[in-house]
């Protein structure tokens, strides 16, 4: 039977039924369609091709947080391509030891900033200083904070609430404020601003952090529309867990597997996504999960489903200590 055969056998009522259940079959399937496209643009089809950083974006690359895990391996990464590296960051020798690193490997130029974002307003002018006179191409806003494990908010300390507001948020744009105009006059740069899937929806026992990314998620790609047009390239990444201090609380979390990539994995993907994506997870089997929270969850479900999990989460951290203590 022919397809409007089917249809003019259908009562009315049975009509419209079957007529909004076709549209809603179709729009899954094209909008996973475009997904599915666009993710291997991103993912795949964006390694075949040489990128020219420094050209195309310029001589210098800042990195926030760039001592450890994702900001380390931008870092690196980015000096693999050529560009010389300003690397700010909190610890003064872990930044000495990459500085030293990335000079030995790729034998590009670096300056070391050291400073706390935790100490607000007064940083940027410090930073500012050591940023003039140098053409900045990238800037990678990737330093960030989590609560040190899953937690109901009243037991988190002034501190967290601190250097959640001043890491996670405010170096985003006071950063962006400081490079960006520089980028303008020039016409040509990056802006990678790392966000995370934590940020798509509220979620229980680790409120502070996703309400930190959905601000990062949110700026940076207000800011993307802003700027199309101007030669700047603003990149939003919104990546799933990646095994890394921040995750190190819970085996479960941070045993690497395909879903659990480790930094240099996550990285040495991510950075091929810039110029393909706006915004991306970074990484392919991140891609599939935010596809999944952003299109088949609503956010009653995606907060039910993590309460749960942040608490397994927190039963098995204790679970370890509790094993831990009684081995010594
Ligand atoms: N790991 C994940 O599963 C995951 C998932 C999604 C998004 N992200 C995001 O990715 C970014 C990097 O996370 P990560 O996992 O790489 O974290 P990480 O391994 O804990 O590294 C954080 C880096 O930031 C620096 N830092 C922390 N607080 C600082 C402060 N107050 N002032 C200056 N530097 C500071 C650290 O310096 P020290 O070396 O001195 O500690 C370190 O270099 C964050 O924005 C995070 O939210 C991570």
């Amino acid at each position: 039977m022919a397809c409007h055969e089917f249809l003019l056998g259908l009562g009315d009522f049975e009509y419209v039924l079957t007529v909004v259940g076709l549209l809603y079959v179709a729009k899954v399937v094209l909008q996973g369609l475009w997904e599915t496209i666009n993710g291997v643009r991103a993912h795949f089809w964006s390694r075949l091709w040489d990128k020219r950083l420094v050209d195309t974006y310029g001589k210098w690359a800042v990195v926030t947080g760039c001592s450890d895990g994702i900001g380390k391996e931008y870092a690196k990464e980015l000096a693999k391509r050529g560009m010389n590296i300003v690397l700010i960051s909190r610890t003064l020798e872990k930044l000495q030891k990459v500085s030293s690193e990335i000079v030995q490997e790729y034998g590009v130029e670096t300056e070391v900033v050291q400073v706390d974002f935790i100490d607000g307003r007064p940083i940027y002018e410090d930073i500012g200083k050591h940023l003039q006179d140098k053409e900045i191409g990238i800037l990678v806003n990737n330093v960030g904070v989590m609560l040190s494990h899953p937690m109901e908010f009243e037991l988190a300390s002034e501190k967290d609430i601190w250097s959640h507001v001043n890491v996670n948020v405010a170096s985003v744009p006071a950063m962006t404020k400081l490079i960006l105009p520089g980028m303008l006059l020039r016409g040509k740069g990056a802006v990678i601003n790392i966000a995370s899937i934590a940020g798509c929806y509220p979620i229980p026992l680790m409120g502070i952090y996703a309400a930190t990314k959905a601000f990062v998620d949110y700026f940076s790609q207000a800011l993307e529309w802003e700027y199309r047009g101007s030669g700047i390239t603003v990149q939003t990444i919104t990546p799933a867990y990646v095994s890394t201090n921040m995750t190190k609380f819970s085996e479960l979390i941070h045993k690497p597997s395909v879903f659990i990539p480790t930094a240099p994995t996550f990285v040495s993907s991510a950075i091929n996504t810039l110029g393909y994506a706006r915004r991306s997870s970074g990484y392919w089997a991140h891609g599939i999960q935010v596809y999944l929270v952003e299109n088949f969850l609503n956010s009653w479900i995606f907060m039910y489903g993590n309460y749960m999990w942040n608490s397994l989460l927190l039963r098995n951290m204790k679970k370890n200590q509790a094993y831990q203590d009684f081995q010594y």
